[in-house]
């Protein structure tokens, strides 16, 4: 089968190959027939060190399909489900998953993640990103890595689910629990910044102002919910503006560098809660004066996927979606091939795009 592979951490472009395998089911694993993925930037966070991932890796974490094979033992999954890949799989017994906190559940991610799963040029052994690998027509994982959705969602809307809309809507609600007629700020509008916009809008926010370098994306921001859009230079005005110079009540920032976490962090209000998305780097730091930290009583704080517990949050994002609350066709600026995946994530490197859907058959 074709697949996206990353032959070794540090290339710029994936390579696409026909001659992949993802094997058979074990008992409690599914094998699921990926119908669309998302492209997020994570994947190039992968490619570049960002985010640690052994290669060679089939890519993509962002995807939905349709079960084609159960293992033995596998419950409330059937051959023809429709399912919506999760990258942290809630193992459903462990602090972390009683608690309320499945995100961070790291039972099944870390079997998954570091134990290779699919295999190219005959024998070779390659990992899936995150445990998971949905730049692949097929790929098996285990039943907790699915959830499975209504048949009626377009598999392209489900696909968004897996990772960009759960984080930044999840950032909003679950994070910041952003109160009604209250003041957000968003840095960086791509898929993850936009669905955060969104999130703010579902939660009744007054005033939401979106940050992005790229033009382009200050209209695409008003059109899902930003009530002013400014590149980094109109920042300081639009704040006087909306807030009389004290400052946000939320920031959400969506991008992952050193100098726009800590302008998350210096644009909330005293009180406020700012919020880290961003996936950054190890080995960048960000300098904080031990005085500002209690004397500004703010909270700083960071969210993995949403903090969302996915058998909840996936369901009820649809919820929002059939209500036309939440749009996530219109987050899809490009439909592609697999074959243009290089592509897709130049326009990603870009800033050019909120989020391009692969389709396979
Ligand atoms: N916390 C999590 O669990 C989680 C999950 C998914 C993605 N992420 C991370 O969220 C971030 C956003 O992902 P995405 O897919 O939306 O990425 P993206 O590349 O589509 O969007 C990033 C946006 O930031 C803008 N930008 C870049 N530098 C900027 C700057 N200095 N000031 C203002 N705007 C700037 C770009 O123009 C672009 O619009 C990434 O770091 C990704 O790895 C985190
Ligand atoms: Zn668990
Ligand atoms: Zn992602």
């Amino acid at each position: 089968m074709r697949a996206a592979i990353l032959r070794q951490v540090g290339d710029e472009k994936l390579e696409v190959r026909d001659d992949v395998q993802a094997g058979e089911p074990s008992p409690g694993d599914i094998r699921v027939a990926i119908r669309a993925t998302g492209v997020c930037h994570s994947d190039l966070s992968a490619m570049n060190g960002t985010v640690p991932q052994p290669a060679p890796a089939v890519l993509g974490h962002e995807g939905a399909g349709e079960v084609t094979a159960v293992g033995e033992g596998v419950k409330h999954i059937s051959v023809g489900d429709h399912v919506v890949i999760t990258w942290v799989p809630p193992c459903g017994h462990c602090s972390y998953c009683l608690g309320g906190q499945p995100n961070l559940c790291t039972n099944i991610t870390m079997r998954i993640g570091f134990v290779p799963h699919f295999t190219f040029e005959g024998s070779t052994p390659a990992y899936g990103f995150l445990g998971t690998g949905t730049f692949a027509e097929e790929m098996v994982i285990p039943q907790e890595a699915a959830v499975v959705v209504p048949k009626d969602v377009p598999f392209e809307v489900a696909s968004l689910l897996g990772c960009g809309v759960t984080t930044g809507v999840g950032a909003a609600i679950n994070a910041a629990k952003v109160k009604p007629g209250s003041s957000v700020l968003v840095i960086g509008c791509g898929g993850v910044g936009i669905a955060a916009i969104q999130g703010a809008r579902i939660c009744g926010a007054a005033d939401i102002v979106a940050v992005d370098t790229v033009e382009s994306k200050l209209e695409d921001a008003k059109r899902f919910g930003a009530t002013h859009a400014v590149t980094p230079a109109g920042l300081a005005e639009a704040k006087s503006t909306v807030t009389g110079g004290d400052g946000f009540d939320y920031s959400l920032e969506c991008i992952g560098l050193p100098q726009t976490i800590r302008s998350a962090y210096d644009e909330v209000r005293r009180g406020g809660t700012a919020v880290v998305v961003g996936a950054g780097r190890m080995e960048q730091t960000i300098e904080f004066n031990a005085f500002e930290l209690f004397f500004t009583d703010k909270t700083l704080k960071g969210t993995l996927y949403g903090s969302a517990d996915v058998r909840h949050d996936f369901p009820m994002l649809l919820r929002l979606w059939r209500a036309g609350r939440l749009d996530l066709e219109g987050m899809i600026t490009r439909r592609l091939d697999l074959s243009d995946i290089n592509d897709a994530l130049d326009a990603m490197r870009r800033g050019e795009v909120i989020r391009q859907v692969i389709s396979f058959g």
